[in-house]
């Protein structure tokens, strides 16, 4: 068996996906639009040795336990179903950016798994195929697998799975990501999903849907940052909508989320192109173009509360490396 290992980048979605037709396989209720993130990494190696007696799992340099243990272990039997292997892995990751703050680790995570993991298992996937897979271990990261701007659409486990829109050259839109809270959230985004219908803006949302993904898509297209801003701001609050009036109410604002939002839109209306999006978490992702990342990092880090700044511009697919971890 041979060892692999695996960078792979979040995403920021434009076009959230909030909500599934089926849980198990993480089908979405709508498709999603995303930039992978240049500036954040999570490499992953995996090798299957069988003197093994379980899957032995590190992250961030800790054993996984509970859920996020369970999860990967998942994967691994999908990689192992697949590859009709037997035998146990050793899987160690790294991110270089903080876990569980809606930073969307989730994403990078299985992508990078996915990757490994087959490449490790003797598969050779094709990006449709590790597509798939990745979005078996957690929705988002299906839309890791593609280079650039991306989009996640197909109602079925054969047809689900993202494909590239635009490459990373084609625009350099960039996330001013203010960070405000490092605490992991205290409810994950796979519960949210499922929470989603009890919300009676649920299908309103979903209705919304189409219109702003044309939109989105058109703007990404024609590097309009305007038209793309616009539509990204409906669908957070729309999304963040639903969540607070889930039941239960999912509230992932901190009071210093509102302080970045509110500046964005004063800074807005003195003349400088800058739009937030949120995930499931208090962070927000403020969309500039490249020329303005130093102005709105300075304002960023100004504001009370705001305790760091990422700065990304679009970032490539998963692939594998030379570089093991162990
Ligand atoms: C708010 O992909 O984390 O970031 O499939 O349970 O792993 P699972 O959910 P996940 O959900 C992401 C939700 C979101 C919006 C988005 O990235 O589209």
């Amino acid at each position: 068996m041979t060892k692999a290992t695996a960078v792979a980048h979040p995403n920021i979605a434009f076009v959230k996906y909030w909500g599934r037709i089926d849980d198990d396989l993480n089908l979405p209720a709508n498709p999603s639009l995303s930039m992978n993130l240049a500036a954040l990494r999570t490499v992953t190696t995996v090798e299957f040795r069988p003197e093994l007696r379980s899957d032995r799992i590190v992250i961030d340099g800790a054993p996984a336990s509970g859920q996020a243990a369970r999860r990967v272990m998942l994967h691994l039997d999908r990689v192992r179903a697949m590859a009709g292997l037997k035998g146990w892995a050793q899987v160690v990751s790294r991110n270089d950016f903080p876990a569980g703050t809606g930073l969307a680790s989730s994403s990078s995570a299985f992508a990078a798994l996915s990757a490994a993991g087959s490449q490790a298992a003797g598969l050779a996937l094709d990006e449709r195929s590790l597509s798939r897979l990745a979005r078996l271990g957690s929705g988002s990261a299906c839309r890791s697998v593609p280079a650039g701007f991306c989009l996640w659409q197909g109602k079925h486990d054969e047809t689900s799975w993202a494909c590239q829109v635009a490459p990373p050259d084609h625009w350099a839109l960039h996330d001013v990501i203010a960070i405000v809270s490092r605490t992991p959230k205290s409810v994950s985004s796979g519960e949210g999903h499922s929470l989603a219908p009890t919300s009676p803006f649920y299908q309103a949302r979903l209705q919304t849907i189409p219109e702003l993904l044309e939109q989105v898509h058109r703007a990404v297209v024609d590097r309009d940052l305007d038209a793309l801003g616009r539509a990204m701001e409906r669908d957070a609050l729309a999304m963040h909508g639903v969540m607070m009036t889930s039941q239960p109410s999912l509230l992932y604002w901190r009071p210093e989320t509102l302080v970045v939002l509110d500046a964005v839109r004063a800074w807005r209306s003195e003349g400088l192109a800058v739009y937030f999006t949120l995930d499931a978490g208090p962070n927000v992702h403020c969309l500039c173009r490249g020329s303005d990342v130093a102005d709105v990092g300075a304002r960023l880090r100004d504001l009370p509360g705001v305790v760091d700044v990422l700065v990304s511009g679009p970032g490539a697919g998963v692939r594998l490396v030379v570089d093991h971890l162990f």
